[in-house]
């Protein structure tokens, strides 16, 4: 009965996407009906379920159990970003030929955003592509990375530059796996609600803050009403551009200013969500002193960043260094660097005349020398 209302009690958010539509499926306990959800899709009979060891030795008896024997042992790779690499994925094609996996095995990825990118690489790849569900265990993941069918790998000589368009068949988004995630990874992936929230839902932003002790504490009923809302966000922008050829930019919101500052720090002092916290921080600097983001609105996020705890500190770093590493990022399209500016909390806009003068007012109003 439990498993049963469980099941029922899950929101079903429809994404769309060239190689089909697909279900994510959120709800607190929604773990419980993986087994159900993926029979009653087709998904099966042979699957193989990928995981980190920390996640494995966390979750792995439930995720057992709900799956009854129907699946054989899980491959566990590790999960840090220096993992996400093609030789960790050579790890998960070993034991798919192992398994002598066909075309119609499914591939579960269980873990936050680096097994699910690294997983979903290895089945966009292995014979040319097999299924594929992502079962994310990080807020981060939940929220975006699960989400949109990019997956990739890292290059020693920069990040995620190995990758593919795969999307998933499935993905089911358990609130309640969070519980044991440590709470700076919480925190990181927070600050992506918090996007979504500046992006396209002012309520979505009111109710973290309003909401707060209770995300922190892992009240499901709290991490449900902002992790849906998200999901919902990020499924209807990728549905309607799938291969980010505009719209989807817009989930670039605090990235540009964000993957500069991982960048020079070599992908080791922030979490990604820390340094998007800052990338908002700046994205709200620039847009106020155009006149374009609203002063309430810069106010708002930069309390808001600012009252969700500390972040790494920045004084260290140099503005120049920081400005040239994000002349070296993707979102600069055929030389022009896309910078999304908030024009009050739920809108935004695109510039593509940011100078370098204005990039560095607004490092240096964050804090970078
Ligand atoms: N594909 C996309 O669209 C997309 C979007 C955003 C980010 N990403 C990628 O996601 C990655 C970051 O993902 P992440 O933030 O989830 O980091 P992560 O996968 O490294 O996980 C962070 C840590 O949390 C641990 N962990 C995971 N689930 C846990 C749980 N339930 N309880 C306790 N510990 C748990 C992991 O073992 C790991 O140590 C980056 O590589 C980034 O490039 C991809
Ligand atoms: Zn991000």
């Amino acid at each position: 009965m439990l498993f049963y209302l469980s099941v029922m009690a899950a929101t079903r958010i429809e994404v769309a996407a060239s190689a089909g539509a697909y279900p994510i499926l959120v709800g607190a306990g929604a773990l419980e009906g993986l087994g159900a959800w993926l029979d009653a899709g087709g998904l099966g009979p042979q699957r193989l379920v990928v995981s980190s060891p920390a996640v494995w030795a966390l979750h792995g008896d439930r995720v057992r159990s709900i799956l009854k024997g129907k699946t054989r042992e899980p491959v566990l790779v590790p999960d840090g970003e220096r993992s996400k690499t093609v030789q960790t994925v050579g790890r998960v094609y070993d034991a798919l030929i192992k398994a002598s996996a066909d075309r119609s095995v499914v591939v579960v990825a269980l873990g936050g955003g680096v097994i699910g990118d690294l997983v979903g690489f290895a089945a966009a790849t292995y014979l040319r592509g097999v299924r594929l569900v992502h079962v994310p265990t990080t807020l981060l993941a939940q929220v975006d990375s699960a989400i949109g069918g990019k997956v990739g790998v890292n290059h020693p000589l920069g990040k995620n530059l190995i990758g593919a368009f795969h999307s998933p068949r499935m993905v089911v988004v358990d609130p309640l796996v969070l519980s044991t995630l440590p709470r700076r990874e919480f925190r990181a992936g927070l600050y992506e609600v918090i996007k979504y929230g500046v992006i396209a839902d002012a309520a979505l932003f009111e109710r973290v803050r309003a909401t707060r002790d209770a995300l922190f504490a892992h009240e499901p009923g709290a991490l449900e009403s902002v992790i849906a809302p998200s999901c919902r966000i990020k499924a209807e922008i990728v549905s309607r551009d799938e291969r980010e050829s505009g719209l989807r930019r817009i989930l670039n919101f605090g990235h540009t200013v964000g993957h500069a500052l991982e960048a020079v720090t070599d992908y080791r002092r922030f979490r990604h969500g820390e340094a998007v916290a800052y990338g908002m921080l700046a994205a709200a600097a620039v847009g106020a002193r155009r006149g374009i983001t609203h002063v309430d609105t810069a106010a708002a996020i930069r309390e808001m960043v600012l009252e969700l705890g500390p972040l790494p500190p920045v004084s260290d770093l140099k503005a120049t260094d920081v400005v040239a590493a994000t002349r070296r990022d993707k979102k600069v399209v055929a030389g022009t660097l896309h910078f999304v500016a908030a024009t009050r909390l739920g809108a935004t806009t695109e510039l593509t005349d940011v100078t370098e003068k204005e990039m560095k007012q607004a490092l240096r109003g964050i804090g970078i020398r």
